[in-house]
């Protein structure tokens, strides 16, 4: 395991193992049974590329009327439960005890990506952001606390964790394309991302 800094971005390289992966995605396909993925419409009336679904007291949600937190998936039912081993994680990289309040699930197929953005739907930017990647390498771009300006990009392994927090909390971030097949996770290819956030 490694720690990297790209722009106040904390990059810990390799922070979980192959076995710890395997146990992290046994956990993910119970919450994706529950709540299955689903393709949000972004406010300009594009479906996005990725597929995506959360589990905690809260969703991320988009379509026509903006970016939101949802406390309900589009079918109705309540989000299932964070899983634990990814509260671990939040705990050993944030040592808060406050809990995160949303798992963003992404999944991105072949040609799937995001663009630059910054995430800044929570009620309070003090709470870190933490984001764990799975499956095939996906080329993260970090830019700046403000749009525009010179960006830096660095691919993204399965078992990455990044934490976007301090200085880097609001940086504008994005994943520019996935290695679709290059991954030996996930046996029909892809990247899953998680995106742990504290919501209110
Ligand atoms: C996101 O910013 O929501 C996703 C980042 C990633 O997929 O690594
Ligand atoms: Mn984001």
């Amino acid at each position: 395991m490694t720690k990297l800094i790209l722009r106040d971005v904390e990059i810990h390289k390799g922070f979980l193992d192959r076995a710890a992966q395997t146990d992290m995605l046994t956990a993910l396909r119970s919450v994706v049974r529950d709540a299955p993925l689903f393709r949000p419409d972004t406010p300009y009336g594009k479906p996005m590329s990725v597929r995506m679904t959360s589990a905690g007291r809260y969703g991320w949600f988009s379509d026509k009327r903006g970016y939101r937190y949802a406390g309900r998936h589009p079918s109705g039912c309540a989000w299932p439960p964070v899983p634990q081993q990814v509260l671990d994680i939040w705990g050993k990289l944030t040592g808060l005890q406050r809990q995160p309040d949303c798992c963003l699930i992404n999944y991105y197929g072949e040609g799937a990506r995001m663009g630059l953005h910054q995430d800044r739907d929570e009620a309070d930017f003090t709470w870190p952001v933490v984001s764990v990647s799975l499956g095939d390498p996906g080329l993260f771009r970090v830019g700046n606390q403000t749009r525009g300006g010179k960006t830096e990009s660095i691919w993204l392994e399965s078992g990455d964790v990044v934490v976007l927090g301090g200085p880097a909390r609001l940086v504008y971030h994005g994943v520019d394309r996935i290695k679709f097949g290059a991954g030996t996770l996930l046996p029909r290819g892809g990247r899953i991302n998680l995106t742990l956030r504290v919501v209110d």
